[in-house]
């Protein structure tokens, strides 16, 4: 009986212990992308990820597509009820066709978007009772979360940051103020060398010479991993593929990156 019971309380040991580790385990789940990772989920045309750091969980873009957005947080097992706050990068279709149901999953929900995001989207988020924040300037989301600000002449948009043991990640949406103006900000900001650079770059019209300048300047800041995907284009993804080697990430939707 005795034994019995040392054997029971050791188990609990053992499993209150992983449960611990699971809570404070630091990952990037690729929860919409223009490219599937794991096979029983859906690609569509957009980004999403979910950043489990530091305890916290915070949800980056929601994708493009409502239904298939849902059926991979199904499919992913994520708890949507469980997340402290979402972030949006920016106001485009394919970051933010999400809203609806992650608002209808969670009461309790921080929504952290661009000052200049439209009263419309916010009457959409008030309607059911989010709390809208509108983000100008750098801020410190959660220990060791930064949001960039908002960034850009043209098409504003934000980007996250992680100050992780390796150096910075950094998640884009779209990286409409250019791909190497955010890492510069990034290390602007925290005076650290970046460790990874994941999402969308827009560079699908830029030329292979263009591309290649761009490639110079990830090498000049020390970018250590790169993981481009959704809207860097086909061509422009292999040219960061062939030049990172090892360290290219290939994302696509359920990816988990841990670090
Ligand atoms: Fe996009
Ligand atoms: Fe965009």
């Amino acid at each position: 009986m005795k034994t019995l019971l040392t054997i029971g309380l050791f188990t609990s040991l053992i499993f209150a212990v992983s449960l611990r580790g699971q809570n404070n385990l630091n990952e990037i789940t690729i929860l919409f992308d223009n490219y599937v990772h794991n096979p029983d989920t859906k690609s569509g045309w957009g980004f999403s990820c979910l950043v489990s750091f530091n305890g916290s969980k915070v949800l980056f873009d929601a994708g493009g597509d409502e239904i298939v957005f849902a059926s991979n947080v199904t499919c992913l097992e994520i708890d949507i009820s469980d997340i402290n706050s979402v972030v949006f990068s920016h106001e485009h279709g394919d970051h933010i066709a999400g809203l609806n149901y992650i608002l209808a999953s969670n009461d309790n929900l921080k929504i952290y978007v661009l000052a200049s995001f439209s009263t419309k989207f916010e009457d959409r988020v008030k309607e059911k009772n989010g709390e809208l924040i509108r983000v100008k300037s750098p801020l410190e989301l959660y220990k060791g979360i930064f949001l960039t600000g908002e960034m850009g002449d043209q098409i504003k948009e934000q980007s996250m940051i992680l100050d992780t043991d390796k150096g910075l990640v950094i998640i884009t949406g779209c990286s409409h103020p250019g791909i190497v103006n955010i890492l510069k900000k990034a290390k602007e900001m925290l005076n650290k060398n970046i460790h990874m650079v994941l999402g969308g770059f827009h560079l699908s019209q830029h030329s292979p010479d263009a591309v290649k300048e761009i490639i110079q300047q990830f090498k000049y800041l020390g970018v250590e991993q790169c993981g481009a995907t959704h809207c860097t284009g086909e061509k422009q993804i292999g040219m960061f593929r062939d030049f990172f080697g090892k360290n290219f990430i290939e994302l696509g939707t359920g990816k988990k990156i841990t670090f």
